[in-house]
C-alpha cells in the first residue's frame, strides 16, 4: 500500500489555519501566558525521561486542535502503520522504510517481500557484537600481533553524519580506543588523519551502502596504499572491514568475506546508524552502550506508533513547525543543544531533514505551490548566544528554535550545570517576553540608545529537557527527529526518502574531472569555462 496522497492545502483542515493565522498572526504569546494560567502545562508533554514544553509558540488552543486535525485530514495515522509495516514507501525507489526494524526487539515480525527481516538484522547485530568484544578486548590483533588503538571510518553523508556525531555524544561512555573519521575527498582531509595512525595498530571500516561513493573509495585506496607501505596484501585481511549492500564490490576491494557486515536496501543512508553503519559506535563505546542506543530509539517508535496524536512528541513538533513554515513563512529552523557533547547534533540533521524534505514535487509528480522543507542550522549553546543569538533575539527573521537540555550532567560538576541550566532557560524565557521600551527606560537608558535595547520579544522556541545524556536517551532523541521528518513528509505530501538531488552535481563532477587528465572535453557556460582554466593554468 502506498503513502496516502493528500495535497496538505486542500484539506478543510489547512482552510481553518488560513483563516484562523489571520486572527492570530499579531497575538503576543506573553499575553497569552498572561490570560491562561494552565498554559504551560497545557501545553507540555512528558514521557519516559523527556519533558517536551511546546507552550512558548505562537498557537492557541484553536491552533493546535486545527494542527491535529491536519494530521487527520493528510491520514497520518496511516501513514505511520505504512512506514512500520514494511510496506514499500519510498515508492520512487520501490524500497520500503525500516530503520525502525533495525532497533526492533527480536520477536517482532517486519515482512519486507514475504520475508521476515528479524532474523537477518540479528544476525548482523550478534556479528556486529563479537567483533565488537574481540576489538575492545584485544583478542583480535593487528597484522604485527598488537592489539588495536585505533578506528578510522571511512564513510560520508550517513556513512559519516550519523556515526560520528553518536561517538562524540557519546565520549563520556568510550573506551580506549581513539576514532577518527575521514569523510571528505579534500585529500588534506585524509592526510591529517594518517599522520596520527600507526598502521601496526589501526583498524579501518570503509562505511558505504552503494560501494561506489566517489570520496569514500577515493579515501578508502588512499589509506590502503598508506597501510601497504608497511604491511602485505594479505594483512588487509586483518585490518580492513567494510559495511555495505555492495557485497561484490567489497570482495573486489580486497576484503575478506568474513569481515563484511551487510546492510539493506530498506535502510536510507541519513538512518542508517542503527544498521552496521554504526559499527564504529560500537567500537568507540561498546556493544552495550550501542544496544542501549537502539533500544532507546525503539522506545521512541512505540511512543510514535502508539501515542495519541496530541501528545505524541514527533507529531506535535511536527505540526508547530509546518504552522511556521507555511503560515508564518519562517524559513529556517534553530536546533540549539545545552550540551557541548552534541554539537555536531544539527550538523547531523541537516542531512536526516534536508536531504529528506528537500523537495518540490508531490507525490502525485506534481510541482507543489506551498513550501516544503525547513533549513536547519544551529550550534551547542551557551557557545551560540555568543555568535548569532543577537539575530534570533534582534534581527527580522523569525527562527523558531528547539532548546535541548539535560537536567543532569555527566562530570557532575554541579556550579558549571547550574551556569549551564540558567542560561538554557533564561534565553527561551527572554525570547518569548523581549523587553518593552518601559522596561529599557526603568534601566536609566539614555533617550537616544532606548530603541536599541528593545527586544521585540514573541520569538517562538520548543524546550525538550532530558534527565541525562545517556545512550538510551539519545536513542530516543534522535528517532525523535526522524519521526518528525516523516510527519512533515507526510504532510507536505512529499517522498522523503529519496535523494536525486545529489546526483547532478556528481555527475558534472566526474565529468570535469576527465576533462583534467584530457579524457574529454566539454562545453561548458563561459564561468565554469574560466574557472576550468584559471585552476589548470595555475596548477
Ligand atoms: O550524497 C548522497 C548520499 O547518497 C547520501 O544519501 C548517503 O548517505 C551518502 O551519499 C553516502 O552514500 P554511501 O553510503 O552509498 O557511500
Amino acid at each position: 500500500m502506498a503513502l496516502p496522497s493528500v495535497n496538505p492545502t486542500k484539506t478543510p483542515s489547512w482552510k481553518k489555519l488560513e483563516h484562523h493565522f489571520n486572527e492570530v498572526k499579531y497575538l503576543k504569546m506573553k499575553d497569552l501566558f498572561a490570560q491562561d494560567s494552565e498554559r504551560a502545562n497545557k501545553f507540555t508533554t512528558t514521557w519516559d525521561d523527556f519533558y517536551l514544553d511546546f507552550s512558548k509558540n505562537r498557537i492557541t488552543d484553536d491552533t493546535f486542535k486545527y494542527l491535529l486535525e491536519l494530521a487527520e485530514d493528510v491520514k497520518l495515522k496511516e501513514a505511520i502503520e505504512s512506514q512500520f509495516s514494511g510496506e514499500k514507501i519510498n515508492q520512487t525507489e520501490g524500497r520500503a522504510v525500516l530503520h525502525t526494524a533495525l532497533r526492533a526487539p527480536e520477536s517482532a515480525t517486519v515482512i519486507v517481500d514475504g520475508e521476515n527481516v528479524i532474523p537477518e538484522v540479528y544476525k548482523v547485530r550478534r556479528k556486529i557484537e563479537s567483533f565488537t568484544n574481540e576489538i575492545v578486548n584485544g583478542e583480535r590483533k593487528g597484522y604485527t600481533g598488537k592489539p588495536f588503538t585505533h578506528v578510522v571510518n571511512i564513510g560520508i553523508g550517513g556513512s559519516d553524519l550519523g556515526p560520528a556525531m553518536v561517538v562524540d555524544a557519546l565520549q563520556y561512555y568510550k573506551n580506549h580506543l581513539t576514532t577518527y573519521f575521514v569523510s571528505n575527498v579534500d585529500g588534506d582531509h585524509v592526510n591529517e588523519v594518517i599522520k596520527k595512525l600507526d598502521p601496526e595498530t589501526t583498524l579501518f571500516v570503509i562505511v558505504s551502502k552503494t560501494f561506489t561513493t566517489q570520496e569514500t573509495i577515493s579515501n578508502a585506496n588512499t589509506l590502503k596504499s598508506w597501510f601497504l607501505e608497511s604491511g602485505n596484501e594479505e594483512d588487509i585481511a586483518k585490518h580492513f572491514v567494510a559495511v555495505s549492500t555492495n557485497l561484490d564490490a567489497v570482495s573486489n576491494f580486497g576484503i575478506d568475506s568474513n569481515n563484511i557486515f551487510p546492510m539493506w536496501d530498506w535502510v536510507g543512508g541519513r538512518f542508517s546508524l542503527w544498521s552496521a553503519v554504526g559499527l564504529s559506535i560500537s567500537l568507540a563505546v561498546g556493544y552495550d552502550n550501542y544496544a542501549s542506543l537502539l533500544e532507546g530509539a525503539h522506545k521512541m517508535d512505540k511512543h510514535f506508533q502508539n501515542e495519541t496524536f496530541e501528545s505524541n512528541i514527533p507529531v506535535v513538533l511536527g505540526l508547530i513547525s509546518i504552522w511556521y513554515n507555511n503560515f508564518f513563512n519562517a524559513e529556517s529552523e534553530a536546533i540549539i543543544a545545552y550540551s557541548q557533547y552534541l554539537y555536531q547534533f544539527a550538523t547531523y540533521l541537516q542531512q536526516g531533514i534536508m536531504e529528506s524534505n528537500g523537495k518540490s514535487v508531490d507525490r502525485n509528480g506534481n510541482s507543489v505551490d506551498y513550501q516544503t522543507g525547513t533549513l536547519i542550522w544551529g550550534e551547542p549553546g551557551t557557545n551560540s548566544q555568543h555568535a548569532f543569538f543577537q539575530l534570533i533575539h534582534q534581527g527580522t527573521k523569525l527562527i523558531p528554535a528547539d532548546f535541548i537540555g539535560f537536567v543532569k550532567s555527566l562530570h557532575g560538576n554541579q556550579d558549571h550545570q547550574d551556569k549551564l541550566t540558567s542560561n538554557f532557560l533564561a534565553q527561551t524565557e527572554a525570547l518569548l517576553n523581549g523587553k518593552t521600551k518601559a522596561q529599557v527606560l526603568a534601566e536609566g537608558t539614555k533617550e537616544s540608545i532606548v530603541p536599541f535595547k528593545i527586544f521585540e520579544g514573541n520569538k517562538p522556541t520548543n524546550t525538550i529537557f532530558i534527565q541525562k545524556l545517556s545512550p538510551e536517551s539519545l536513542g530516543k532523541l534522535i528517532a525523535m527527529y526522524e519521526h518528525k521528518i516523516f510527519v512533515q513528509g507526510v504532510i507536505w505530501n512529499i517522498f522523503s526518502y529519496d535523494q536525486f538531488g545529489v546526483e547532478l552535481g556528481k555527475q558534472l563532477a566526474s565529468k570535469i574531472l576527465k576533462e583534467f587528465s584530457g579524457e574529454e572535453k566539454n562545453k561548458h557556460d563561459s564561468s565554469t569555462s574560466n574557472l576550468l582554466t584559471y585552476y589548470k593554468e595555475n596548477l
